[in-house]
């Protein structure tokens, strides 16, 4: 997250250099053809920087501070461990910050998180909007009403579909690498079985993080024979994770791998897998995404094999490049600003201490 950060930084302060130094960049002609600087048009002709609007510039630019910033975000629910360390990562980042951060909860339900981005729009006070969404498809009306509002939109931790003229920048994770890396993995515990097996629990429908995964996962996955023979939602819960195993263990128990796009789900797993008499991590291999508190704990447990992380802690960027926008920086910023993320594994030596090291 640090060179992320760095990297961000070091992109706001070129463009400060830049903005010092030059014209605007999209005043002057290429470097390469521009003419000598007495050709340009004299400071005084051409409008100044501070004249321009720049969208998404707060009244406070260039000197806004995070005590100017009032935030709307837009959560996706409480559905398990990472989304509560993801939220407890805006609210106390806020607080360190100084940033007063409204906080909605749209319980994982769509209409109520459309109807929270349009409370957000048409709240005075809010300067910025960020949002987790639920699903990625149907954002473009909101997104055009938040522009002609006047307030920039931050996405965080799922992507959309559509035009990412709309929104500012996506901060969040590589999810068809999580899935890439989660079917890397899954080849190497099933290196040498006869029958390649396995089951998909798949979060909620439409999600980007499920989309993603499943994509990534198949891609490496099916290097190696892998054969995906279920695959269902269980909408990132526990309960459902169970139910949906259960239900498939009466119709076979051919299966030597399930890979939970979260861990909850794999949680659920690993319960239906005992209470039919199958070993956990031993006679079926367990895969899940997210390395939270929870995925620690079953593999010091011994009942799940590798967790790739995924990495919820990405408030203090969102709060950076929000500052950045307000200040009039946004069009410099990347559409993209990744978060790094690791893998872990059941049989690491030193498992134990790095659970103890982890914040969530
Ligand atoms: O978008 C991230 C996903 O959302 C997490 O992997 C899952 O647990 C969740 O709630």
């Amino acid at each position: 997250m640090f060179r992320f950060k760095t990297i961000a930084f070091l992109i706001v302060v070129a463009s400060l250099v830049l903005a010092a130094c030059a014209p605007a960049a999209t005043e002057a002609p290429a470097a390469t053809d521009a003419p000598a600087a007495t050709d340009a048009p004299a400071a005084t002709e051409a409008p100044a920087a501070t004249e321009a609007p720049v969208a998404g510039a707060a009244a406070c630019a260039p000197n806004c501070q995070y005590s100017d910033m009032v935030m709307g975000f837009l959560q996706t629910g409480s559905e398990g461990g990472w989304r509560a360390a993801n939220t407890a990562s805006y609210k106390e980042t806020a607080e360190q910050l100084g940033v007063n951060l409204k906080f909605y909860d749209s319980q994982n339900d769509l209409a109520k998180q459309v109807a929270g981005f349009q409370q957000f729009i048409e709240d005075p006070e809010v300067n910025v909007i960020s949002i987790s969404p639920l699903e990625a498809a149907g954002w473009e009306q909101v997104l055009k009403d938040a522009e002609a509002a006047g307030k920039p939109v931050i996405l965080s931790d799922r992507r959309i579909d559509g035009n990412e003229d709309l929104y500012v920048t996506f901060v969040g994770a590589d999810f068809i690498e999580e899935g890439r890396k989660s079917g890397t993995e899954m080849c190497k515990l099933l290196e040498g079985s006869e029958s390649k097996n396995v089951w998909e629990l798949v979060g909620n429908v439409g999600a980007s993080a499920a989309i993603d995964r499943g994509v990534g996962f198949r891609q490496t996955a099916e290097e190696c024979g892998i054969v995906v023979t279920n695959s269902q939602t269980g909408n990132w819960s526990v309960v459902e994770g169970k139910q949906v195993t259960e239900a498939w263990l009466k119709e076979s128990k051919d299966v030597q791998g399930i890979f939970g796009q979260n861990d909850e789900m794999a949680f659920g797993a690993i319960e239906a897998l005992k209470e039919a008499g199958l070993v956990p991590a031993v006679d079926v291999k367990i895969i899940s995404v997210d390395a939270t508190a929870g995925a620690f704990q079953a593999m010091l447990d011994g009942t799940l094999n590798v967790t790739v992380e995924c990495n919820p802690l990405i408030a203090p960027q969102v709060f950076e490049v929000a500052l950045a926008v307000m200040n009039g920086e946004g069009a410099s910023l990347p559409k993209w600003i990744p978060s790094i993320e690791g893998v872990f594994y059941m049989d690491d030596p030193n498992l134990a201490e790095i659970a103890a090291g982890r914040k969530y």
